[in-house]
Order: structure tokens, then C-alpha cells, then sequence
């Protein structure tokens, strides 16, 4: 009688503490622009290897570019590789101009095609990986590749994924599969998850096949569909809940001791281009979307949008280390719905995540 009192007492005060750091997070993500600017103590990388997915743009551009001033070599994994070459170009021409570069920066940082919501495109990633790259062990991963909303009437992606579903998580899911045998001891897996994993639904895809929900006969009548805003949340918890559990398997024989690590964070409401790239949405069809982008004066720098996710990808801190499979804002730790969640249902979800990508995992 007194253990499960005590037990629920335990469950009451994880709840509180979830819902504490939803409050956080709101305010966070409406206030950054006036909190202090975070500060990620300088690493050098040299003879690191990164991968960072949508790296010609926003975030992932930053972040590669931060990667490659300390040092590391970077794939700048992006859909449309001339933007990557772009992107790949900036870089250098950056390092060029900083006052201590000594070392030879040709060829450190290269453009790659990976179109996260293809499947096949994933795969060819991976072999050429394995190929072309000699299975080069890879230090950073960050999935960062994104999208909030799809372009009009592509909603689902050729092989019949939900575009969101499969560009923002499921491509990533299979990419860590294929890769993990080059992932190095140490390494670190970093997920540019975001506060909308709060409003995020992980067990509707156990009713929603490859990720396209089946909208009621009542909802097709009324040309009501989810909104895209709903899909890029539960997205969001997707990663959070991936990278918890990739921890576990990591935790566990054979990985146990290589030390990998994977984290998600949530990079603040960042000011980059990623709701001008769909058509502008009346209120009434995805409020959310709407008031985040009426509000854009609220963001916050790529530079400062970058910094916890930099900071997890290169820190040696005890605090990171030990705490693989957690969700970071503002380089703390926060607590995630994908945290109370039962094991069940999470193998449950992750047996959905294989059969809509392929994936097996040994
Ligand atoms: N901005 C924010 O306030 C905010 C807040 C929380 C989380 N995030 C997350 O941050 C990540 C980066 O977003 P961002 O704000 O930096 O926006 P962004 O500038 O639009 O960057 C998104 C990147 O992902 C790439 N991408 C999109 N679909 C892809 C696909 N199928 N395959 C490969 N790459 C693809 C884009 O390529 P193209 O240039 O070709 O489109 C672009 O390089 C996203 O995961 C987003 O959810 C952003
Ligand atoms: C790829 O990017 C280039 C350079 O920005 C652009 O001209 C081209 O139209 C893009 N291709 C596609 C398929 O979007
Ligand atoms: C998630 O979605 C499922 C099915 O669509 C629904 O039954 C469930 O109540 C939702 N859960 C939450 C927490 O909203």
C-alpha cells in the first residue's frame, strides 16, 4: 500500500515536473529574443568527422559552419546539392577570412545529395557512404533536415509516406540505421527536434499507416484535414522519443562503452526562411503556423538558434555524457512527453517506424 502510494507520489511529481517545463518552453520560445545570449565554450574538432542533414539553409547551415570554424570536416547533406555547393562555398570563403586558419581547408567541407523524405534516396546516401567514403567513421550526426508545412497537393511523398512524417523523422529513423556501423565511439547523434513535440501524438500512427491520417467520412465531407502544424509536432516527439530510445540500445551489449550519445533539442524560434517556403495559410486553416509567422519580429539569430545543438554536438561536459536520450533547451535538460511514455506503446511506435521505412535493426 505504501510502495504504490509512494509510486504514484513519484509518477504526480514527474507530471508536475513535465508540466513546469511546458510553461518553460512557452516562455522560451515567445521571450528568447530577450534572455541572455547562451555562450558554447570554443572545442577544436580537428580530424572530426560531421554529417549535418539540411545544411544549406537556417539552422544546418549555421551549424556546419560553426563545425567547420573549429575544425571539423563536414557533409553538408542537403536535397539540392547546388545549394549545398552554395552553402560549401560561404563556408569557405568564411574560414578564409578567419585570422588562424593554418590548415588546408580544400576538400574539409563537402556537399552531398540526401533527400530525407526518399527512402531510396537515404539508401544510395548510406551505400555511397560505405562506398565512396570507405565507411568513414562519423563523430556528429545531426538530423536537422525540416520542413513545417508541405507545398499544396504534396501532402504524400511518391513511395506513399506523409511528406512531413518522412522528411522531418522517418528518413533519419533509416539513415541512423544504415549508418550506425560507422558510427564512432563517442560520437553524438543530435536530433533539431522543437517545443511543438508538446503538442505532439505519437500513438496516432499506430493507426495511420506510412504516416498519412485517415481523415474520418465526416472530415471528407467537410474538406477538413489534419493541419500541418499537428503533423510537424508529433514529428518533433518522434525525434524526442527516437532518441531515447536509441540511447537505451546504446546503453545495452554490443554498444555499451563505445559511449555514442543522442540528444534532441529545441533551437528556440529561430529566424530562418523555413515558413516562407509554402504558401502563406489563412488563420482558419492552421492558426499555429499562422501567429508564429505574424510574430517572426519575436525570433531569435541563426547564431544563437544554433547553440545548444552545438554545444550537445561538442561538449565533453560530464552533464551531456551522462545523460544521452534527453531533450535540451537553452543547454538545459527538459523533461518530454516521449519520456513518461509507456515501453510498450514506444515499441509499438518504433515497430511502426521500421515497417514504414524498412528498417531492421539486429
Ligand atoms: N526556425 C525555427 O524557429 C525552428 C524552431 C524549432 C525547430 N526548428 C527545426 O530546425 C530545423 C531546420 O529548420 P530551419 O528553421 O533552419 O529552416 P530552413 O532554413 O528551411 O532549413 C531546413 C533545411 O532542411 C532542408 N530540407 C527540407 N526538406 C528536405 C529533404 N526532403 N531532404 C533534405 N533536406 C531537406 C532544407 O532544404 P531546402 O533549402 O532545399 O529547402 C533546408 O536546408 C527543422 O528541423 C525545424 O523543424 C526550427
Ligand atoms: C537547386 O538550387 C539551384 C541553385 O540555387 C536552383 O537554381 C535550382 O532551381 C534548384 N533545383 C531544384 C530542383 O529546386
Ligand atoms: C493521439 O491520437 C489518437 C488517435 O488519433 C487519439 O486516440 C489519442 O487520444 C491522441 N492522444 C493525445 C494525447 O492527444
Amino acid at each position: 500500500m505504501f510502495k504504490m502510494l509512494r509510486e504514484l507520489h513519484g509518477v504526480a511529481r514527474l507530471y508536475e515536473r513535465l508540466f513546469l517545463d511546458i510553461i518553460v518552453s512557452i516562455f522560451y520560445t515567445l521571450f528568447g529574443g530577450l534572455l541572455p545570449n547562451l555562450h558554447v565554450p570554443y572545442r577544436p574538432l580537428d580530424g572530426k568527422v560531421a554529417i549535418v542533414t539540411g545544411a544549406n539553409s537556417g539552422i544546418g547551415y549555421q551549424l556546419s559552419l560553426d563545425l567547420a570554424r573549429r575544425g571539423a570536416t563536414v557533409y553538408l547533406a542537403c536535397r539540392n546539392v547546388s545549394k549545398g555547393e552554395e552553402a560549401v562555398q560561404a563556408i569557405n570563403q568564411d574560414l578564409d577570412r578567419s585570422p588562424n586558419h593554418v590548415d588546408s581547408k580544400a576538400g574539409r567541407v563537402q556537399a552531398l545529395q540526401l533527400d530525407t523524405c526518399s527512402m531510396s534516396s537515404v539508401k544510395a546516401f548510406a551505400a555511397r557512404w560505405t562506398d565512396e567514403q570507405k565507411g568513414k567513421p562519423i563523430d556528429i550526426l545531426i538530423h536537422n533536415a525540416g520542413i513545417s508545412s508541405t507545398p499544396k497537393g504534396q501532402d504524400v511523398t511518391e513511395e506513399g509516406l506523409g511528406t512531413i512524417y518522412a522528411t522531418n523523422f522517418l528518413g533519419s529513423f533509416l539513415l541512423t540505421n544504415l549508418l550506425e556501423p560507422s558510427i564512432a565511439a563517442g560520437a553524438r547523434v543530435v536530433f533539431t527536434a522543437a517545443a511543438g513535440q508538446y503538442a505532439g501524438n505519437l500513438t496516432s500512427l499506430l493507426s495511420s499507416p506510412g504516416g498519412v491520417p485517415k481523415p474520418s467520412l465526416f472530415d471528407k465531407l467537410l474538406g477538413r484535414k489534419t493541419p500541418d502544424s499537428q503533423l510537424y509536432a508529433d514529428t518533433k516527439l518522434m525525434q524526442t522519443a527516437f532518441a531515447s530510445t536509441l540511447q537505451q540500445r546504446w546503453n545495452r551489449q554490443p554498444f555499451a562503452g563505445k559511449a555514442m550519445s543522442a540528444h534532441a533539442f529545441m533551437p528556440g524560434y529561430v529566424y530562418t526562411p523555413i515558413f516562407s517556403k509554402t504558401a502563406n495559410l489563412p488563420i482558419y486553416v492552421d492558426p499555429v503556423w499562422w501567429a508564429l509567422k505574424a510574430f517572426m519580429a519575436l525570433s531569435i539569430p541563426v547564431e544563437q538558434g544554433v547553440a545548444t545543438g552545438l554545444w550537445l554536438a561538442t561538449t565533453n561536459e560530464l552533464e551531456v555524457r551522462r545523460h544521452g536520450g534527453s531533450y535540451w533547451d537553452r543547454m538545459t535538460r527538459r523533461m518530454s512527453p516521449a519520456h513518461l511514455m509507456d515501453p510498450g506503446v514506444l515499441q509499438r511506435v518504433w515497430q511502426c517506424w521500421e515497417r514504414d521505412c524498412g528498417a531492421r535493426w539486429e
